[in-house]
This record gives structure tokens, sequence and C-alpha cells, in this order.
């Protein structure tokens, strides 16, 4: 298994939390798959993360109903690949399968091999091409195409837990790749508000979570101060833009907000023009 530091072993602490809600009485979403991925020393390392902010928690439960959602809505829609970039510890592969529907997931070998090991041990199958690489430097494109994505169909991305980690250029880079080689496509994501990177909300709390990531080696490194901005210079239509903050109070109304945070962390979809 990958050490539970660094961006790599954020993926084990976000299954965590990811866990922690599917096991609540009446959960925001399903995900049985996901504790086989678990042991001590991701609760552990959850732990430590959720000690001092737990409110990180709900981030990770709030975006993953998000994601499910704008992924089932894609799969109403006819749309049968799907693609998620830094996949880690994402079960959408073997939850959310349905007739036709091709999952392909990039990420480090140490990673994906961990898991693919850890869903054939259990007996957990899908139809899902795992490619070991870099979605940055690798030519994701060409990774994907040559294991079977067909860019003339419609695909649906997803990016989750990612953008923060990357420079604006590789955020640039990737969507501009997309555009180029996918002439239709919807692109799912979270990102964060500047202010939560350079540590200027005026939230203790928020401060906090941004500085324990960075003690973990895993700093966060780019927001995204506009994201219509964004849209337009990658030629991408936006489609949907909802701060954590409004989606905590639909999904568990009258709940207090812990921390401003949720303020400044949003979850957005895009997608090709020609959609
Ligand atoms: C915070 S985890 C999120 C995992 C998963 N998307 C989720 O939300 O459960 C970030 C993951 O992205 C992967 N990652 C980050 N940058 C990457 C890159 N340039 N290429 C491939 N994987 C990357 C890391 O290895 C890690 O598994």
């Amino acid at each position: 298994m990958a050490a539970i530091e660094n961006v790599t072993g954020t993926a084990f602490v976000v299954a965590e939390f990811r866990a922690e809600e599917a096991a609540e009485a009446k959960p925001l979403y399903e995900d049985k798959i996901v504790p086989v991925f678990l042991n001590e020393d991701t609760k552990r390392a959850a732990a430590r993360i959720a000690e001092t902010i737990p409110a990180v928690k709900k981030m990770v439960r709030i975006r993953t109903r998000y994601l499910d959602d704008r992924l089932d809505a894609q799969l109403r829609d006819g749309c049968k690949q799907v693609v998620i970039l830094g996949a880690g510890l994402d079960t959408r592969a073997i939850r959310k399968q349905a007739p036709d529907v091709v999952y392909f997931e990039i990420d480090d070998e140490t990673t994906l091999s961990f898991k693919k090991a850890t869903l054939a041990e259990n007996r957990l199958t899908a139809d899902v091409s795992f490619i070991y690489g870099n979605y940055v430097t690798d030519d994701f494109i060409r990774l994907l195409i040559s294991n079977g994505f067909d860019g003339s169909r419609p695909a649906h991305f997803i990016w989750e837990g990612n953008t923060m980690y990357l420079t604006a250029d590789s955020i640039r880079q990737v969507m501009a790749d997309i555009v180029r080689h996918v002439p239709q496509f919807t692109l799912s994501f979270d990102y964060f508000k500047e202010d939560v990177i350079n540590e200027a909300t005026g939230d203790a709390a928020a401060t906090l979570i941004t500085e324990r990531f960075a003690a973990m080696g895993a700093p966060w490194r780019t927001g995204i101060g506009d994201i219509q901005r964004l849209a337009d210079e990658a030629a991408m239509r936006l489609v949907d833009n909802v701060a954590t903050a409004e989606l905590h109070r639909a999904y568990w109304p009258g709940k207090a907000l812990e921390t401003a945070i949720f303020d400044y962390y949003f979850l957005c979809t895009l997608q090709s023009p020609a959609r």
C-alpha cells in the first residue's frame, strides 16, 4: 500500500471519510465497496486529519454525493464512457455499473495496482481499465485511446480531489486536452477559491485545514477565482457551479456549518459547446 502521506496517500484518507458517510443510517450515497481498501493505518491517518477539523469529512461526503448525482444524470442520458482522472480509491466503476458503460481510471501505478489487486481479492469486477500514468505529463488522451477510449463518442470526466494539487497551467492544459480531443463531453470537478490556498479566508478552521494538508506532504497549490472565466478560456460551457455551503444546507437542512470553508469550496460541471 502507498504511504499515507503526500497526494497519493490522501486517496486513503478520502476513502475513510467516504466510508464513514456510507455507514450512516441514512447516508447521502451508498458505497459498500470502499471498506475493502481500509485498515487500521488508514483509520489512524484519517483520524489525524479530522481531529482538528472534523468539517473536512463533510467536504468529502458532499462532493461524493454531488459527483454521484452528476454521473447518474449522464448515465441516464446515455453516456457510455466515464473517465476518472486521479481516480484514487473511487468506487464508482463498481457502484455505478450499467449496460455497455466503460470506465477508465488514471492514477499512479502504486495506487491502481493496489486497487486492482484488492478488488480482485474481494471478487469485485467491473468494466474498467486501470491506466497507470500521470495525466499531466503522460498525454492522457493517447493513454485513454490506447486503452479503448473512443474520442468520437460522448464521455463524462470526473476530476475529484485533484485541481487543488496542480498548477494553474496544468489545470488549463488538462481542460484544453479534453476540448481538443473529445467533441462531446461533460466534466465535473471540485475546487477551492484562491483565498483558501492563500490562507486569506479569515476563518481559523479553514486556515488549519490548509495547513494540515501541507503538513501531510500534500499542499494545496491552486485555487480558482473565476470559474466562468476559466470555462470561457477553455472554450467550455459552465453548466453548474455550486458552493458546498449550499449543498450542505440542502443535504443536511438545519445542521450548522462549522467553518466558512464551505463558502470557498465549490463543485462544478462544464461541458463541450456541442453537447
Ligand atoms: C485526493 S486523492 C482523490 C482520489 C479520488 N479522486 C477521490 O476523490 O476519492 C488525489 C488522487 O489523484 C491522484 N493524482 C493527482 N495528480 C495526478 C496526476 N497528475 N496524474 C495521475 N494521478 C494523479 C493521486 O495519486 C491521488 O490518488
